[in-house]
């Protein structure tokens, strides 16, 4: 009886408190490693400043997935991770592409990456199980960027300066989106 009881308090001791998922690289490294990609990022800035075209425009054309986030910021923490997870990996499909055109220097972009691919694979390594339940929204969405920005502007340094500034906006959201479960 008295084991029952034990057994009972443990249950809820480990699926109570609202959130199912705990992850402690999450919490000790999540957003560190996170941030350092943003620095990685914020140094990719294009050497051929000088070109005059037109980046607003050229952004439009492909719409941010705002709804997309919206959803995932209602699901389960689980699914939460899971679409981060999926975001990292278009991300890192997505600069793979042919960069010779983009002007950063190799070894940035290839650090970039490597955190990009950690960050994904430690993620997921918080949820095996789980996948994104608009997995395919989002993979058509980066596709858009990838026929409409990159492959349609001939890979120019404006289109993949539209990317880099819209992936920035897409890891700042991951961070938002997930700042809710990592304890401090
Ligand atoms: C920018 O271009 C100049 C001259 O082409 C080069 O010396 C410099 O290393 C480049 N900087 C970056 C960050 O790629
Ligand atoms: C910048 O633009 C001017 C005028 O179009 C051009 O003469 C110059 O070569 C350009 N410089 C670079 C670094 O592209
Ligand atoms: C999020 O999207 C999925 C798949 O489109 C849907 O099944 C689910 O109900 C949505 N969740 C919320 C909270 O709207």
């Amino acid at each position: 009886m008295l084991h029952r009881l034990v057994f009972a308090c443990a249950l809820v001791a480990l699926f109570g408190a609202g959130s199912s998922l705990r992850c402690r690289w999450m919490d000790h490294k999540f957003k560190q490693l996170s941030d350092t990609s943003l620095d990685l990022l914020g140094k990719m800035v294009i050497n051929a400043t000088n070109s005059t075209g037109n980046q607003e425009d050229a952004g439009e054309e492909v719409l941010f997935p705002h709804h997309l986030y919206r959803n995932a910021s209602q699901e389960s923490d689980e699914n939460k991770v899971a679409f981060t997870v999926q975001v990292l990996k278009e991300v890192s499909v997505l600069f793979e592409e042919d960069s010779s055109f983009s002007s950063w220097q190799q070894s940035g972009l290839e650090k970039f990456l490597g955190v990009v691919n950690t960050l994904a694979e430690r993620l997921h390594s918080c949820v095996p199980g789980s996948l994104d339940p608009n997995i395919k929204q989002l993979q058509m969405y980066f596709k858009k960027l990838l026929n409409h920005i990159l492959k349609k502007h001939g890979y120019s340094v404006e289109a993949w300066e539209i990317i880099r500034k819209t992936t920035k906006t897409h890891l700042e959201r991951t961070q938002r989106l997930l700042s809710a479960l990592i304890s401090s």
